[in-house]
């Protein structure tokens, strides 16, 4: 499907994102200090920039897993079931995790992903979430740490995409439609 014509208008500088990832490291790392060896798991593909910008800062020994689910799209109510399309490669049972997810949006996603991740009874689970759209909340779900709340508008940049483009915009930006 053809996509109209856009511009993107910055939110959140890169300096302001460094700057906030710095931030959230230091209170992640003060948050598990102690634990054996932390997994932070990142939820692709909107999160893979935010992840390793983040476990970098972290003075923590971790291990880093990636899970990928389906997006639950236009689908209709009743089929709003998200689906496993790449699992972990590691057990959790037991372990610390840290979820690191792009943007929390109506929260189906995370719910999701945290009734999934329950069921193999890892030991502490919290979630770093980079964007928060509170107004848009569907289910209740929070995530520990939020980078930026931001207004109910569909942005791109730093590893997040519309139909797949400006995922490598180093900053955070709005789509804005052109007609
Ligand atoms: P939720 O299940 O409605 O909370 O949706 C969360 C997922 O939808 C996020 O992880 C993103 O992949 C996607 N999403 C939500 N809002 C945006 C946006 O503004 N831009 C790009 N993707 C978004
Ligand atoms: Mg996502």
């Amino acid at each position: 499907m053809p996509i109209e014509p856009y511009a993107v208008d910055q939110l959140i500088s890169a300096k302001a994102i460094a700057a906030r990832v710095e931030a959230l490291a230091a209170e992640i790392t003060e948050h598990f200090r102690g634990t054996d060896k932390l997994v932070v798991i990142g939820l692709l593909r909107g999160s893979f920039i935010f992840i390793a910008d983040l476990v970098r800062e972290l003075d923590l020994p971790v291990e880093v897993d990636f899970l990928e689910v389906s997006s639950y799209g236009n689908a209709t109510e009743s089929s709003r079931e998200v689906r496993i399309l790449k699992d972990l490669r590691g057990e959790i049972e037991g372990r610390d995790l840290l979820v690191v997810e792009d943007i929390i949006d109506t929260g189906r996603t995370l719910r999701h992903v945290l009734d999934i991740l329950a069921t193999r009874h890892p030991n502490r689970v919290e979630v770093c979430a980079l964007l928060d759209k509170p107004s848009r909340r569907e289910v209740d779900v929070k995530a520990r740490w939020i980078g930026f709340e931001i207004p109910d508008k569909f942005v791109v940049g730093y590893g997040i995409d519309y139909a797949q483009r400006n995922r490598t915009l180093p900053h955070i930006g709005a789509v804005r439609f052109l007609k």
